[in-house]
Order: structure tokens, then C-alpha cells, then sequence
């Protein structure tokens, strides 16, 4: 992690548009507690909480209480709370109204005996509002003076190829791409950037990945959760550019890149980005046979009965939005040309996992002819995200007894001692911004190759409006999945 530079000074203020939001108080909120609890967050640095909720302080710090014990339960420190809350400020408002601005410009010039005007701002938010408050923090004066302040974007980054262009261009007009930080927050999961390790620091990998070896690769993120309060959101969103264009990509690239020359920022975004232009853009004849999407009806969640997605709050009737989509992608290059990778997330699934398959070809010749045919599997190796932090390697080995057949063993290593702590991804990305490191961060470049990628199959979701098929909550989405598969041994993989 960089040490800030001499122009990057450490934040002052830490605000955080959408405080009292799904997001914030899932994630931002116990991150940040987190980070005060290990010394962390700069002394001296308050965090701006801004919401619409017509609270006082005393209210907001009630919440504030009440959202932390939820998330960290026990495990919250009195003296660590009272510290952490004090640094907060609560600043109630309407997004779209000039004077919360100005009302925010009055509290961050009121410094105290030190001047420093620095802040990060955090847009926890729906990408629809980004505009408006990226445009109001600038006739508040707000991205001024240029350098010092820090903006944090949330994914997705616009809503198609179009508006994310628009929306980096209002950005840069506002403010300079060092002080952007695009977040995916996968790639502050230690398990994903574990990727690059397992690539790039074992040669007995490394000969073995491509397209001879290689039959498909699978990356699933499948959630037992629903879309809790977010429909508003979601609603206008959907699987496709909620998880997959970000996420599921980014894997993706992890996955299929060639070794960067250093391991830095820009030398693995380059990386990055060579792959999202190689992937073969879908023909619109062949969507169907690329891409499928489905969303939730009722049914039930490890044993509770659960509502379909039409009946969540704030979800419109007759909402044709995936909450399922499972796509197929070919990356057109030397290593991986003919090589499927088949990506898939969903709400509502039987359980929750997030894989990454990779499946072997079958060995040239048979020469186990005992062996039955179910037992004929090729090999696997298995990088488990979530729950469990996990590499698998699956392999033959002699059945023991008398005949020659061969079974499957699996070779298995957890990514993490009994010992040692789980960083929420949020952690190491928000300390990333109050340092000013923004390794961990997106390029433009990336995401405007990564809305390409998904362009066409957006397009095509658009014209067609009327009719989207459903799968019950608590199973692993519509079997409809299975036509993109490009042979009949090939299936999902829904269990390490
Ligand atoms: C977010 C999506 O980016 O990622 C959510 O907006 C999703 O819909 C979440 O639930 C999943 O993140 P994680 O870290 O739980 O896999």
C-alpha cells in the first residue's frame, strides 16, 4: 500500500452521500469502525454522514448504534464505538437541493484550529442522483482546490456503454482521474486478488492454463439473499449490470490475463483491458444461445417461505428485470480461443457460492476401460470465494481392490489458517482511499470495454420486454441455463 504523497495529504472529512442506505450500513459503516478499531483512520478525520431521514444527532447516533450492533454484534468495543462515533456528524438533506451543499461547504470550512479542506467523497448512492451531486459539489465549490479532494464512485459505473462515457466526462470535467476512485469491491476480496498468486507464483500452473489443456471455465456468484430494500435500485438495474458486468467480469479477466510485466496498477489493467477487447463480441442472432436471464418467484429459503421478485418493495409490476443471468463468452486470443467460459450470478439461489471451475479436457487416450463411465470425470481445479476460502484440485487416483479403476480424490487447502482474520473487502478499499492508493481501483478503460462486452446482450434485453421466464427462490435458477452450453457433458457446477 502507497504511502500518501506529499500532495496527498491524509482526508479531513469523510463524507458519505447515502448514509443511512443499504450499503452504508451493510458495508461502509462497519468497515469503517473496523478501521478505527486498528488505528486506522486518520486523527483528526470526521466522517459526514448525509441523509435524507429528518433526523437530529441524537437520532442519527441511535441509528448508528443500532446498525453496528447488527453487524458486528459482540464483537463491538465500547470505547472504540464511543470514539467512532464522535467523529461523526450527521447532515440531513435533499440530494438534489443546492443548500446541503452549502450547508456541507459551512461544516468543512469550519475546521477547528487546523485548516485542511481535504475530503473524500463517497457516493453510496443510485447512479442515477451521481450527476446531479457531482454537479452540485462543484457549484458549492466543492471539488476545489483540484488534487486535494478524493470522489469515490460505486459500480455500476453508468448504465451502458453510452452513459458511462457521459458520466466519465462529467467527472473529468469536475475533477482529475487521480482523484477518481471507480470501486468494484471485489477486487478488495483477499480470495480474488489470491488469483493472481495462484496464477502467477506456481509454475505448476501456469504450462497448463490454455486452450490445450483448458475444456471451460466456469465463474458462478450465486446469492441465497433477495434484493432486501434495494428495489429501487435494482429494479432499474438488474443481474446483468448489478453483478455481472462489474464482478463477474473482473474475475473473468483475472482468470484469462497474461502475466503483467510488474505488479503494478496500470501494468495489470493493461493486462485487463487486452482481455475484455479480446472477448468475441456477441452476434445478435447468436444471443440466445449466449445469454439468458431469468427472475425469482416465490418459493423458499433455507426453509422460509420467501416472496417473488414482483412482490419485493418498490419493484414495478410486471417488472421483467433478471434477477438470474447466465452468459457465455469467448475470449479470442492464443491462449483461450475456443475455450467457453460460462459466467452466471443470481438472487434467490439454493446457496450461497462463489466459484471459480476450471475443467480439464479429457485425457487422450482411455486406457482405464474398468472404470465406469459416471466415474470418468476429467480434472478440475476449484477456487472457492465464498463461503468457504478454498483451492481444490481434483484428480484420479486407483480405487483400491483388485481391478484397475480409477476414482476421483480431491486435493484440498483453505486459503486462511484457524488464526488468521477475514478483511472485509471494504476495509482494505476505503483505508485505499483515505491513503490515496488507487491500485486497487478501476481504469476507465476497463469499464468501458467491460459495458462492450455486455452492450449487445443489453440491447437485446431492451427491445424485448414482454415475457421473462421465472425460477422458484431456494433452487439454482431455470434450466433454461443449460443451453449455452456447448456440449453435453458439460454442466454447472453447484457444489465444490
Ligand atoms: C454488490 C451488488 O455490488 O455486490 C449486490 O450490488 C450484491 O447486489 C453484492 O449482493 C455481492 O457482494 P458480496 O461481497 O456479498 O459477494
Amino acid at each position: 500500500m502507497a504511502t500518501p504523497g506529499p500532495t496527498e495529504q491524509a482526508p479531513c472529512h469523510f463524507v458519505i452521500f447515502g448514509a443511512t442506505g443499504n450499503l452504508a450500513g451493510h458495508k461502509l459503516i462497519p468497515a469503517l469502525y473496523h478501521l478505527e478499531a486498528a488505528g486506522r483512520l486518520p486523527a483528526g478525520m470526521d466522517l459526514i454522514a448525509t441523509g435524507r431521514r429528518p433526523w437530529g444527532q441524537p437520532e442519527w447516533e441511535g441509528y448508528l448504534e443500532e446498525s453496528l450492533r447488527e453487524h458486528i454484534g459482540e464483537a463491538l468495543d465500547t470505547e472504540v464505538y464511543h470514539r467512532f462515533q464522535q467523529r461523526f456528524f450527521y447532515l440531513q438533506g435533499d440530494l438534489r437541493a443546492p443548500e446541503l451543499y452549502q450547508r456541507l461547504a459551512a461544516r468543512i470550512a469550519d475546521c477547528g484550529p487546523v485548516v485542511c479542506a481535504n475530503t473524500v467523497f463517497y457516493l453510496s448512492i443510485k447512479p442515477a442522483d451521481f450527476s446531479t451531486v457531482i454537479g452540485h459539489l462543484d457549484q458549492a465549490g466543492l471539488n476545489k482546490p483540484a488534487g486535494l479532494h478524493r470522489i469515490v464512485v460505486e459500480k455500476p459505473f453508468g448504465e451502458d456503454l453510452e452513459s458511462a462515457g457521459l458520466l466519465n466526462k462529467l467527472l473529468h470535467k469536475h475533477f482529475e482521474e487521480e482523484q477518481i476512485f471507480r470501486i468494484d469491491h471485489y477486487l478488495g476480496k483477499e480470495t480474488v486478488q489470491n488469483l493472481l498468486v495462484f496464477r502467477f507464483a506456481n509454475t505448476l500452473i501456469e504450462p497448463l492454463w490454455n486452450r490445450n489443456f483448458i475444456d471451460h471455465v466456469q465463474i458462478t456468484v450465486a446469492e441465497e439473499k433477495g434484493i432486501d430494500t434495494r428495489g429501487g435500485y435494482y429494479d432499474g438495474a438488474g443481474a446483468l449490470r448489478d453483478m455481472l458486468q462489474n464482478h463477474l467480469l473482473q474475475l473473468l479477466t483475472l482468470i484469462a490475463m497474461e502475466p503483467p510485466p510488474a505488479l503494478e496498477a496500470d501494468a495489470l489493467r493493461d493486462e485487463k483491458v487486452k482481455v475484455l477487447r479480446s472477448v468475441r463480441p456477441i452476434p445478435k442472432q447468436a444471443l440466445h444461445a449466449h445469454a439468458f436471464r431469468a427472475q425469482y418467484a416465490q418459493g423458499r429459503v433455507g426453509g422460509v417461505a420467501v416472496p417473488g421478485y414482483q412482490d419485493e418493495p418498490s419493484v414495478a409490476q410486471h417488472s421483467v428485470t433478471e434477477t438470474f443471468v447466465a452468459a457465455k463468452f469467448y475470449v479470442d486470443n492464443w491462449r483461450w480461443r475456443g475455450v467457453p467460459f460460462y459466467l452466471r450470478t443470481g438472487k434467490r439461489l439454493a446457496r450461497p457460492l462463489s466459484l471459480i471451475a476450471i475443467r480439464f479436457r479429457h485425457p487422450p487416450q482411455q486406457l482405464f476401460r474398468e472404470t465406469p463411465l459416471e466415474f470418468i470425470e476429467p480434472n478440475w481445479v476449484l477456487l472457492s470465494l465464498q463461503p468457504s476460502e478454498s483451492m481444490h484440485m481434483e484428480i484420479h487416483s486407483k480405487r483400491p481392490g483388485l481391478g484397475m479403476e480409477t476414482r476421483v480424490v480431491q486435493l484440498n487447502a483453505s486459503y486462511r489458517g484457524d488464526q488468521e482474520k477475514s478483511l472485509d473487502a471494504y476495509e482494505t478499499l476505503l483505508l485505499d482511499v483515505v491513503e490515496g492508493d488507487r491500485s486497487l481501483f478501476i481504469r476507465f478503460d476497463e469499464v468501458e470495454w467491460a459495458w462492450r462486452v455486455v452492450d449487445p446482450i443489453l440491447q437485446h434485453w431492451a427491445h424485448d420486454r414482454d415475457f421473462i421466464r421465472t425460477y422458484a427462490a431456494g433452487t439454482w435458477g431455470a434450466e433454461e441455463a443449460n443451453r449455452l452450453f456447448d456440449k453435453d457433458d458439460q454442466t454447472w457446477r453447484n457444489a465444490l
